[in-house]
């Protein structure tokens, strides 16, 4: 290999030198723009290293003089969050439901995060939106157990159904009738039938006969005379063809026989006093309030 540097014929460029077996390199030198980028980088990176996080050292690593980590901007959102809410938190703290729900502002912010603590505390019961379930309530009709006044549902909210744990929690239970034999197989069956009269269902007129006798003993003090509920007792209404469990034969029959008491947990202590406060507003313009 010789290292003999001349110009090539052909391109007008110098050779390198190199040469192995006649074949001689180029010296084509990289464009300048890309070496100044180049160095640019290289000066960019050190003054990166000393303001970001950047190399690990025996110990620890080297913070950087801006001090930054994922932890602290993350707080500064949620600082910056927190900060944007606060005066609205305040005046909710401050005012009473009613006061909440008058406020056009307060309204607005009470509908978006009552939406969201929805979403995350109660939607797996009542369904998205409140559109309800099986044995849990829909939030939307204004068909209410316990009462859909802004009070009402706060009070519901704040003590549970049901929630043993919460002195105030609103609490009734329905007997068993047919597994605490308090009623027999055919007198549940006639009051079976008269239940489904109320909502102008089809029935067997002898056996409902029978029934109205059954319910006006053993179930009126709860569901109400006429069949339309008791608020205060969390006797639903049975007449206007919205259920709880369900309004065909069997499942009556079942819900007769077994009963089924259904339980929600109380809020106050689990959510703070204004998420609560938000809720209700929420719940209660979902479009049964009343
Ligand atoms: C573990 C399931 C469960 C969760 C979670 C739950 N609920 Fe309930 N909720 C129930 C049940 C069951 C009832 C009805 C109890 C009964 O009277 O039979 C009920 C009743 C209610 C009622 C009364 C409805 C009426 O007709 O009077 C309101 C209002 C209510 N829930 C709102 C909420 C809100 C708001 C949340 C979220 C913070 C929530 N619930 C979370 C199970 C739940
Ligand atoms: C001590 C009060 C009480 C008595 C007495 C009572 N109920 Fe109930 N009933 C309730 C309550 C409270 C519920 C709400 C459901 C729950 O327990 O979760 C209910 C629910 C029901 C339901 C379910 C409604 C639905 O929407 O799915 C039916 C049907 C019913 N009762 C029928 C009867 C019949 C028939 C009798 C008499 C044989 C009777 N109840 C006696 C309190 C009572």
């Amino acid at each position: 290999m010789s290292t003999h540097v001349e110009k090539d014929a052909v391109t007008g460029t110098d050779t390198t030198g190199h040469e192995w077996d006649g074949i001689r390199e180029l010296n084509t030198p990289l464009p300048s723009w890309w070496v100044y980028v180049f160095w640019a980088c290289i000066v960019w990176s050190v003054g990166y290293w000393v303001v970001y996080p950047s190399w690990p050292s025996a110990t620890d690593y080297l913070k950087g003089t801006f001090g930054t980590t994922n932890r602290t901007q993350l707080h500064e959102t949620l600082n910056n969050v927190a900060a944007e809410r606060a005066p609205y938190m305040e005046r909710l703290a401050a005012l009473d439901l009613h006061e909440v729900a008058n406020d056009a502002e307060l309204l607005n912010f009470s509908m978006a995060g009552g939406k969201a603590v929805f979403a995350d505390n109660c939607a797996p019961c009542h369904g998205t939106g409140g559109v309800g379930n099986p044995g849990y309530p829909s939030l939307l009709d204004d068909d209410w157990l316990w009462g859909g006044t802004l009070d009402d549902i706060s009070q519901t909210l704040h003590a549970g159904v049901r929630w043993t744990e919460n002195p105030d929690t609103r609490f009734n239970e329905m007997p068993a009738f047919g597994r605490d034999e308090l009623l027999s197989r055919d007198e549940i069956g006639d009051v079976v039938q008269y239940v489904l009269a109320f909502s102008g269902r089809e029935t067997d007129a002898t056996a409902a006969r029978r029934g109205a006798e059954v319910f006006e003993f053993n179930c009126a003090s709860c569901h109400g005379e006429d069949g339309k509920g008791i608020q205060e007792l969390g006797g639903p209404n049975l007449t206007d063809g919205i259920w709880l469990y369900g309004g065909d034969v069997a499942t009556i029959t079942e819900t007769v026989t077994n009963s089924r008491g259904g339980v929600m947990p109380a809020w106050e202590g689990r959510l703070d006093e204004e998420t609560i406060k938000m809720l209700a507003v929420y719940v209660h313009s979902l479009g049964g309030g009343q």
